[in-house]
């Protein structure tokens, strides 16, 4: 079915400047963009988006990094998006990725992996309310 999955570029890929090479490869599988923007975020914007890894050891690193620099937030479109997307992105920690995703051509550690992407149909919905409104959101119809 067509879904809808939710994306960041975080701090280390913005600031290697890899935006561009990271939605080339949405878009070669693909993926279309119907919204995007780029976002500083505030430790409270990131507290809230990880709320459910709160209790975690890494919480506070994962904070710290988030909001250490820009990242762009994206909601991408497609068939299987979810599901696509994490296979384009590869395993959570870099070492485990397999070649050729993003996060073993890209991303330097489990800490700063280089890209977020939702892991099911309902932390998507929750992931794409948390920074897009309705209206942000735009139908790709050609
Ligand atoms: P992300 O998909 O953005 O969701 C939470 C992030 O926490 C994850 O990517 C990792 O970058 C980071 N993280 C750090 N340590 C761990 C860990 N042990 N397990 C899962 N995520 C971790």
């Amino acid at each position: 079915a067509i879904e809808r999955t939710f994306s960041i570029v975080k701090p280390d890929a913005v600031a290697k400047n890899l935006i561009g090479a990271i939605y080339g490869r949405f878009e070669s599988a693909g993926l279309k963009i119907v919204a995007a923007k780029m976002v500083h975020l505030s430790r409270e914007q990131a507290e809230g988006f990880y709320a459910e890894h709160s209790e975690r050891p890494f919480f506070k690193a994962l904070v710290d990094f988030m909001t250490s620099g820009p990242v762009m937030v994206q909601v991408l479109e497609g068939e299987d998006a979810i599901r696509r997307n994490r296979e384009i992105m590869g395993a959570t920690n870099p070492a485990e990725a397999l070649a050729g995703t993003l996060r073993a051509d890209y991303a330097d550690s489990i800490d700063e992996n280089a890209v977020h992407g939702s892991d099911a149909p309902a932390s998507a919905a929750r992931e794409i309310a948390y920074f897009f409104s309705d209206e942000e959101l735009c139908p790709r119809t050609r």
